[in-house]
């Protein structure tokens, strides 16, 4: 094991600093950290002391069915870059590896190595780290190549440690009476697993939505080449109207209103949203947003005070009803001549072709929706002749649509294909020379492109 040792200083580790931390103490103050002071190493010692706490983990039948793969060498952690989120930020990578052999089907060997991990991060800050605890991987042949992995070995997650960089909050916890039941289970209202809209109500999308705002916003995984043409697309558009008066509809993480504001620096932006802590949330990232309206199906708003309204990648997440609604009351709040900026995945797309196939597959709860931001729960793509009746029906006229990528844009299907077990997962490297040699149908196809943006007119 290499680490770049350093003197040890008084403030090196928490234990130094004070008196000994309580197990309860340590349990509630950990804290996810993910941002390390770049010059400050760990030694190898206290590297080893991780080690040893992971195996004081319990384990089925006390078997210790886990490898630890660390990487402290720079040169290895930049060839992680791409295949491991944080990889050449944190000084310390814990590559907590279970033999897929063992135990199939019990998960025990995923238990224990998980046990392994909490030992880990507890051990880490009780000595003044900070970890981290990720399971994204986003390039597992490359993970497996760089690591020399045999194929019956995989990755649980990756534990990266460091001296902290920041001093996050502590994120909300649910009410234990929402989720402990006392001597049997006693139903109680749940959320829907079904991934469609259709059979949710708006309060069970807002109570979603609170639940993945709590995790922070490391989940906006946008694919880059559809970010691009939506924040084109709205900026240009904003940037036409130039609006005195701007709403935007349920931006939840602001992911994407982030890359609109600056085309409108003089607007006076209004927000709705479904909960207090999710439009929290939203104004902690874009301290832009001061005028929060809480949406329950009305906006509190008068009517014709609004500009422009936009509407990113939300009519998707709704339940039909509230489709309408919602629409209406755009349509209500907007001056007459006022735009309505709207965005959405079409359902006559090889995107909705894929759900089926992913339905196959197995994957048929909530899931993370690949392309839009993916903190958002429900999830259907949407006719775009069923888009344009309601909004006719409410009363906007189009006026122009734009629409992209009739075939995946090359990220997305390099970022699928990558996924997949090799040697399937080698095919991502032809990927751009195949995407070329289909440019010359993108045209033909473009009436069942995945992105359709459009302008409405009140
Ligand atoms: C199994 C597991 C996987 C996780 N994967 C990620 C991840 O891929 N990216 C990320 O930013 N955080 C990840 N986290 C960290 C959680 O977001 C974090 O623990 C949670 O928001 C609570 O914050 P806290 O640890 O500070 O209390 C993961 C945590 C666990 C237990």
């Amino acid at each position: 094991m290499s680490a770049t040792v350093e003197a040890v200083t008084p403030e090196t580790t928490a234990r130094a600093n004070g008196p000994p931390m309580s197990v309860g103490d340590a349990i509630r103050t950990r804290r996810t950290i993910r941002s390390w002071l770049p010059d400050r190493p760990v030694r190898e010692e206290l590297i080893n002391e991780l080690l040893e706490a992971a195996l004081w983990a319990p384990s089925a039948c006390n078997m210790q069915l886990w490898d630890f793969v660390v990487v402290t060498n720079e040169a290895t952690r930049q060839q992680l870059e791409d295949a491991v989120p944080f990889a050449t930020q944190a000084p310390v990578l814990i590559f907590v590896c279970y033999n897929t052999r063992f135990s199939e089907g019990s998960f025990a060997h995923i238990q224990g190595a998980s046990a392994s991990i909490m030992n880990m991060l507890l051990q880490g800050h009780s000595l003044g780290l900070g970890g981290f605890w990720q399971a994204t991987i986003h390039d597992r042949a490359k993970l497996h190549a760089v690591l020399h992995l045999p194929d019956d070995v995989e990755v649980l997650a990756t534990v990266l440690f460091g001296y902290p960089a920041e001093q996050p909050g502590a994120p909300a916890r649910r009410d234990p009476s929402h989720m402990t039941h006392w001597e049997q289970y006693h139903p109680r209202p749940r959320l829907p697993s079904s991934p469609n809209p259709r059979d949710w109500t708006l309060g069970q999308v807002a109570d979603y939505q609170q639940a993945r705002i709590r995790a922070g916003p490391k989940y906006n995984k946008p694919i880059r080449s559809e970010f691009e043409v939506v924040a084109q697309f709205g900026q240009e558009a904003l940037g036409q109207e130039n609006p005195r008066v701007w709403l935007d509809l349920l931006p939840c993480t602001g992911l994407y209103l982030e890359h609109l504001l600056p085309a409108a620096p003089d607007a006076d932006v209004h927000f709705v949203e479904l909960t207090e802590q999710t439009a929290q949330f939203t104004q902690r990232r874009l301290p832009r947003l001061a005028q929060y309206h809480h949406y329950d199906g009305r906006i509190d708003l008068p009517d014709a005070s609004v500009d422009v309204a936009t509407c990113i990648f939300r009519l998707e997440n709704l339940p039909p009803p509230e489709r309408l609604r919602l629409l209406t009351e755009a349509h209500r709040v907007l001056r007459p001549g006022g735009a309505l900026i709207l965005t959405h995945i079409s359902r006559r797309s090889y995107f909705a072709l894929m759900q089926p196939i992913r339905w196959l597959m197995g994957r048929r709860d909530v899931q993370y929706v690949l392309g839009t931001d993916p903190s958002l729960g429900p999830f259907v793509p949407l006719a775009p002749h069923v888009v344009t009746r309601v909004l006719t029906d409410v009363g906007f006229n189009c006026e122009r649509t734009v629409r992209h990528f009739p075939l995946p844009p090359e990220d997305e299907a390099r970022h699928r294909v990558r996924a997949l077990r090799p040697p399937l997962a080698y095919a991502q490297y032809p990927i751009q020379t195949l995407y070329g040699l289909t440019r010359p149908l993108h045209r033909l196809l473009e009436p069942w492109s995945k992105l359709q943006l459009a302008v409405y007119r009140k």
